[in-house]
């Protein structure tokens, strides 16, 4: 429901308050209850197995918030925002949104210990049903966009794969980018990497017959694609020139970062901004950070440092693709 007027920052504290109510009605069950059709508090209530007051107060949030309607004693989903709700909007899972906030909010004050300390991160900080939501958040858009939209800005790599090479996804976390990759390439052989065992064993539920999973790189590889996951890596520098080294000739590494101008005006008005860079604050720059080795790099420069990077690590950044999700594709050869 909107709220003219209300000054910037209440409306803001309204905003996570409805996405916490969100959240919470989530994980007691209450969304999917409503999502089922109409009904009173007491029906609701029922579906959800959540006492009645608890039910009460929180279908009058979500209608203050404009998520639920109200008839005299029957609440329903808002039709408009039902496909939030339900998590169909093609592109987005709306609900893992809501999962990924609920295992934020019990990391927050580890996180702070981190940035008020210096110390590094505990190693399973983000590990277990924080890495899931985030695999989910990821999922839709490599579905609709990893191949059509990102891989096919390359038309030189389209053809290797289609021809068939040996393709590692580095920070592969559940695999779905290795299993949409090794289906649409049934030529091409491809290995998802990652240092997190939870990610792996979860990626070991579903493994295409072309496809397997491990903990390290291997020696030798044609084509190696870091999605989401570069600005994560500790000591990113020994990783690329490890990468270079593997690389046979004629290969490619392929690497997607948040598509950020560089210029903080110019970020600021990016529909995302603030999500991406309050979301680098709590995660993106807390997991990777380790005593003793360079930090992660962070696209927030625009990919100031990525390219110097890469060229230090023997790279020439052929092109670069700003494609779908606001991901900017970056296609290095040696
Ligand atoms: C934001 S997640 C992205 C996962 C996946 N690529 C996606 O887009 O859904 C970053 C991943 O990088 C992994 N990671 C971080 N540092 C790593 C390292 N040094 N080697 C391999 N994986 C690493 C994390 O465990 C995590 O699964």
């Amino acid at each position: 429901m909107s709220r003219p007027g209300l000054p910037k920052f209440f409306a803001d504290l309204t905003s996570w308050y409805a996405i916490e109510a969100l959240a919470v009605g989530h994980a007691l069950g209450l969304r999917s209850a409503l999502m089922q059709g109409p009904g009173t508090v007491a029906e609701i209530a029922r579906r959800a197995g959540v006492d009645e007051r608890s039910t009460a107060t929180w279908l009058a949030a979500l209608t203050a918030a404009g998520y639920a309607t109200h008839d005299k004693g029957v609440f329903g989903a808002d039709p408009d925002q039902f496909p939030f709700l339900a998590g169909t909007i093609p592109g987005v899972d709306s609900v893992a949104l809501l999962d990924f906030v609920l295992a934020m909010g019990v990391r927050v004050p580890a996180v702070i210990e981190v940035l008020q300390t210096g110390q590094d991160p505990a190693p399973d900080l983000f590990g277990n049903e924080f890495s899931e939501a985030v695999g989910r958040v990821n999922a839709p858009l490599y579905v609709e966009s990893l191949i059509a939209d990102w891989l096919a800005a390359d038309a030189k790599l389209m053809s290797a794969l289609v021809a068939g090479v040996e393709v590692v996804d580095l920070g592969c976390g559940d695999g779905t980018a290795v299993r949409l990759m090794a289906k649409a390439f049934p030529d091409s052989k491809f290995v998802g990497v990652d240092r997190d065992a939870v990610a792996l064993s979860r990626a070991r539920d579903s493994v295409p017959a072309n496809s397997s999973f491990q903990d390290s790189l291997p020696a030798t590889f044609d084509a190696v694609t870091i999605l989401d996951s570069l600005h994560h890596f500790s000591d990113p520098n020994a990783l690329l020139a490890e990468i270079r080294t593997g690389l046979r000739p004629g290969g490619v590494l392929v690497i997607a970062e948040t598509a950020y101008v560089g210029d903080v005006d110019a970020d600021a008005d990016s529909p995302f901004g603030t999500i991406g860079l309050a979301c680098a604050l709590l995660y993106c720059d807390v997991e990777g950070r380790r005593s003793g080795v360079p930090p992660p790099i962070a696209p927030q420069d625009g990919g100031v440092a990525l390219r110097r990077a890469l060229s230090e690590a023997g790279f020439r950044i052929g092109a670069t693709h700003d494609g779908a999700g606001g991901f900017r594709v970056y296609f290095a050869r040696p």
